[in-house]
């Protein structure tokens, strides 16, 4: 064995896993103390997380140390320590950069369809950017990292991400959707999904009641938004600790079905369904992944080996979100705001219970479509735009832009009325926009 190895653990396990090539992470100045103090003469010189935990060492001495014996050392003194996983922002500024010769401190852009291969007999490990590129490679594993999964998949855009996730099922299948989704994402499970042969049911998601009795032998995948898109419902995603109340995770596994959450509105900064029990989290990455309102992509993450099947991140300043929503709440005109970090919210306690913060999308009621139209119209700081997720603050009526493919009987039976209006709120001084707001409020028709 030489002396200086890498070696690459599971998490947690005492068995040994093999030893390969020395590779250098994250440098962090404890753990070599910690391994000195060990008998064989081990520096531990740096490790990388997460899932597969991945340590460089080197033996100060040569010992006839075997390498299972030399895993458990390790394994232990892991153990012992409170090993720390770093922060979101810690995981952005060290993403793997593996491919690359010549060690670039940025990603170098593979802009290439195509790639030339080492003879007429045999593959490089890339061949055609559709099925692989080093560049993508980077965001996947730098994607499935924030979210704590074991592999992303880029697409080009949400709805693709989605269309995918669709082409796992077939003839006989169930899906149970949320009622309270995305415009397009309704579209796709009411008028394209069904022509395969698979069965769409609807239910509330955020009544475990209704989720119970819609999810069956044949339910395939239970898909949600939480919060939804546009009224900000809560679903309880959580794997419970209390047998007696079964969560929608595990209604779904319970069912020997996938748990997919479209998590568009909220980020892995914010919230981590994996964590909480989900198979599969998508993000239209046009949103906060991006978060410039300047390019479409979708990500699927997924944990376990046979999910891999189907073929400046900015979270804003959700101050803002939250100094609007109170502002809206206390405005005489305004009937009501969605909210999760509004006290009245009645999904909050559950929504912080798996979520690190409302994020920066709200909306609200004013009870007079004249009312909304002139306030979306009038607003200056605030684009008129069917998307959100910009560091620019977005408006729009989603019962005529987003929704508008929802038919209007379905959209009012959900409580989707037309004077809703959404707001994805950006870095603009907050009371800029409150006074923006404010004034497109008091200027506004008569209800
Ligand atoms: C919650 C949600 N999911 C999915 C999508 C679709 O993503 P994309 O527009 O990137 O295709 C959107 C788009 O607005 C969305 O709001």
């Amino acid at each position: 064995m030489s002396n200086s190895q890498a070696i690459f653990l599971q998490k947690g396990s005492f068995c040994s896993s093999s030893i390969v090539s020395p590779q250098v992470g994250l440098c962090r100045s404890n753990y070599p103390q910690l391994l000195a103090r060990k008998e064989h003469n081990l520096q531990l010189r740096s490790f990388k997380f997460p899932g597969r935990l991945q340590v460089h060492c080197v033996m100060e001495k040569e010992t006839n140390l075997s390498s299972s014996r030399l895993v458990d050392t390790v394994t232990e003194s892991l153990q012992e320590a409170d090993v720390r996983e770093p922060s979101v922002s810690t995981i952005l500024m060290n993403f793997e950069n593996k491919f690359d010769p010549y060690d670039a401190m940025s990603v170098p852009l593979y802009q290439t369809a195509t790639f030339k291969q080492p003879s007429a007999t045999e593959n490089g490990p890339y061949d055609y950017t559709r099925s692989g590129n080093p560049t993508r490679d980077v965001l996947e594993s730098l994607l499935a990292n924030l979210d704590k999964g074991d592999r992303a998949l880029c697409f080009t855009s949400g709805m693709a991400a989605l269309a995918a996730v669709s082409h796992l099922f077939g003839t006989g299948d169930e899906i149970v959707a949320g009622d309270d989704i995305y415009g397009g994402s309704d579209r796709l499970l009411s008028q394209v999904i069904p022509r395969s042969g698979i069965v769409v049911k609807r239910a509330n998601t955020s009544s475990l009641e209704e989720v119970a009795s819609a999810v069956g032998p044949q339910t395939k995948l239970v898909w949600l938004e939480s919060p939804t898109n546009p009224r900000q419902q809560i679903s309880d995603i959580r794997v419970s600790l209390l047998w007696s109340l079964q969560k929608i995770a595990e209604i779904a596994h319970a069912n020997g079905a996938l748990l997919l959450v479209d998590n568009s509105i909220m980020s892995p900064v914010l919230s981590r369904p994996l964590e909480l029990g989900a198979d599969i989290v998508m993000h239209s990455a046009t949103k906060f992944i991006a978060g410039h309102s300047d390019l479409m992509a979708g990500v699927l993450v997924v944990k376990g080996e046979r999910s891999d099947n189907p073929n400046s991140s900015t979270l804003y300043l959700p101050e803002n979100a939250q100094k609007i929503a109170e502002f809206l709440a206390s405005h005489p005109r305004v009937k009501r705001v969605n909210y999760a970090g509004l006290p009245d919210h009645p999904g909050r306690e559950l929504h912080y219970s798996q979520a690190h913060g409302a994020g920066s999308v709200l909306s609200f009621l004013t009870g007079s479509l004249a009312l909304s139209k002139h306030i979306v119209e009038t607003t200056k700081y605030f684009s008129v735009t069917v998307s959100f997720g910009s560091v620019k603050s977005l408006i729009s009526m989603p019962c005529f832009m987003s929704h508008a493919s929802i038919p209007a009987a379905v959209r009012e039976a959900r409580g989707l009325t037309e004077d809703l209006i959404r707001i994805s709120v950006g870095i603009e001084d907050v009371d800029d926009l409150i006074a923006d707001l404010d004034f497109a409020l008091k200027t506004g028709p008569a209800a």
